[in-house]
């Protein structure tokens, strides 16, 4: 089994894991530390799970592309994953499977989770939790199933939620800032997907660039690097009203 993820603050990450099982034998590809430069040609009748956190409703545009350039199967059996953050998971799901499909791995399952959200954490705190982690499991193995008897003659299409309509998502207008307890190790720059954190200055958040993935915050040792600003809070408080009311997550077999 291969698992291919982003997970700039991890819990896309854990959800994989926890979906696979932790004593697997799974080969990991984490498209943050190692994106998809060249054609990642995918071993016959390997099957895969690719799990992606939802960016404004859809699969982030870096791994869209890193995927729909490289990734090359040839009937692999597939697995969808999309995490997301308490609001919604759109066209993320219907996307990947797009991907997918069209780099020849037919999805046979699907899964939408939700995590704490990355840029306002109150949002969905403490997700995923034990009960998230026990369905994940139980999808794990229903999955594991469904795999075992892939026959790519039979394959029907797993009916998506999702419009297809994919766009070129709006910008998050948050970027996270440095403070003075920045000790230039320089962490944040060697991680940051986007190249928006300069290695002469890494205490400088280049806006145009910026994903606001949250990874420099994830990793940060001194916690120099947050979102701030009274913009930022007053977000951060709508969202936690708007996005208050728990979701759960939605599996398709
Ligand atoms: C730029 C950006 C956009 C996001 N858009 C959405 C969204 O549209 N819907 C949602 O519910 N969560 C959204 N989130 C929250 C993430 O999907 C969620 O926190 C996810 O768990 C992050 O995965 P990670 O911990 O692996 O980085 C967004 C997060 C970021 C950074």
């Amino acid at each position: 089994m291969i698992s291919i993820f982003f997970s700039p603050r991890g819990t896309t990450k854990r959800t994989a894991r926890a979906i696979l099982g932790y004593g697997q034998k799974v080969e990991e590809r984490d498209l943050l530390g190692s994106p998809l430069k060249e054609d990642l040609v995918l071993p016959p009748g390997e099957p895969v799970l690719v799990a992606m956190p939802v960016y404004a409703g859809q699969i982030p545009v870096l791994c869209r592309r890193q995927l729909k350039a490289h990734l090359k199967g040839s009937g692999n059996p597939a697995v969808a994953v999309a995490v997301y953050g308490n609001r919604a998971y759109d066209n993320a799901l219907a996307e990947l499977q797009d991907i997918l499909e069209e780099a020849g791995c037919p999805v046979v399952a699907a899964g939408a989770f939700i995590g704490r959200h990355s840029i306002f954490p109150k949002v969905a705190e403490g997700r995923p939790d034990q009960a998230d982690l026990a369905l994940m499991a139980a999808f794990g193995d229903k999955c594991r199933e469904k795999l075992a008897a892939f026959d790519p003659a039979a394959h029907v299409r797993l009916d998506l939620p999702g419009d297809h309509a994919y766009r070129e998502p709006g910008r998050v207008p948050f970027h996270p800032s440095c403070n003075d307890r920045c000790m230039k190790c320089y962490a944040c720059a060697n991680t940051c997907p986007a190249g928006a954190i300069p290695m002469e200055t890494p205490w400088i958040t280049d806006g145009e660039k910026c994903i606001s993935c949250g990874a420099c915050v994830f990793l940060c040792p001194t916690q120099a690097r947050q979102y701030r600003g009274e913009a930022y809070e007053a977000a951060a408080g709508a969202f936690a009203v708007k996005c208050g009311q728990r979701r759960e997550p939605e599996l398709f077999l």
